[in-house]
């Protein structure tokens, strides 16, 4: 395993365990976490070892409260739309993993972190978790996928609604919306989504493997209708 600085990753029974530990910060997505998180989903993450992958935050306060603000301040249109289309290459790592990942949120999920529960495959929430996309705060856009994949999860209307306010919603209420696949009470975050990656390890690897990629719609080539007939057949 790869020595890390920004993230930890630890290994429980074939499950693992990435950390964002920055929590001086609120665990804010800087540079250093992408560069981790790609190695970790490009190197560290052996399918034929791991039944899955939890993504949880450092600390009882936050899960991500977004990308490093501090990061943002001498950006230019070009370097804004890099740093943008870097972030959407890291979570379309986790998007794209083979085995099934999981966003424990503990805490605050805002801008960037709420982008990053997203991108992972479910997601379940402490009674504490907050979630929001902020940015119109601050004259900015979610650029890491999050104008789509929140549509994508609570439909096109309640994500315009929370996209274009800004507000930030509670656990229940993300719940409700079909944001949070699971409720837990705080601190049972990882344990909780331990079970249910322990559960689905009983199935069988190569269905859920291609259940993932025709979810993520990797590979675009063919019609969903096609791309499940494929992989239909191959099963
Ligand atoms: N980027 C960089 N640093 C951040 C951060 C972010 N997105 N969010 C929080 N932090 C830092 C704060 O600067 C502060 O650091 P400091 O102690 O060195 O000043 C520390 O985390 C604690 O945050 P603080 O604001 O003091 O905590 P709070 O409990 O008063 O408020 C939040 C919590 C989450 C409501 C608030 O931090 C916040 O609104 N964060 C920004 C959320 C956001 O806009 N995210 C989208 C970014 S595009």
């Amino acid at each position: 395993m790869s020595t890390y600085n920004f993230i930890k990753v630890q290994e429980d029974e074939g499950i693992l365990i990435v950390t964002i530990d920055r929590p001086k910060a609120l665990n804010a997505l800087n540079k250093g976490v992408f560069d981790e998180l790609e190695r970790c989903f490009t190197t560290d993450i052996r399918t034929s070892q791991h039944h899955g992958v939890v993504i949880t935050g450092s600390g009882e306060k936050a899960f991500v409260a977004g990308a490093d603000i501090k990061e943002f301040l001498d950006l230019d249109r070009k370097t804004a739309r890099e740093l943008s289309r870097r972030g959407q290459k890291v979570f379309a790592h986790i998007e794209q993993c083979p085995i099934p990942v999981v966003a424990a949120i503990n805490g605050f999920a805002l801008g960037g972190g709420c982008e990053l529960a997203m991108a992972c495959h479910m997601r379940i929430a402490g009674s504490k978790a907050k979630f929001g996309q902020p940015e119109v705060n601050l004259g900015i856009i979610p650029g890491y996928g999050g104008t789509h994949r929140l549509a994508q999860l609570v439909g096109s209307s309640k994500a315009l609604e929370l996209l274009l306010t800004g507000d930030m919603i509670d656990a229940q209420e993300a719940f409700r919306l079909g944001l949070v696949n699971l409720l837990c009470d705080q601190g049972e975050e990882v344990i909780t989504a331990i079970a249910l990656l322990k559960k689905i390890a009983q199935k069988a690897p190569l269905a859920i493997a291609e259940i993932i990629k025709l979810s993520s719609r990797e590979g675009q080539n063919l019609t969903p209708y096609e791309a499940e007939a494929a992989a239909f057949g191959r099963l």
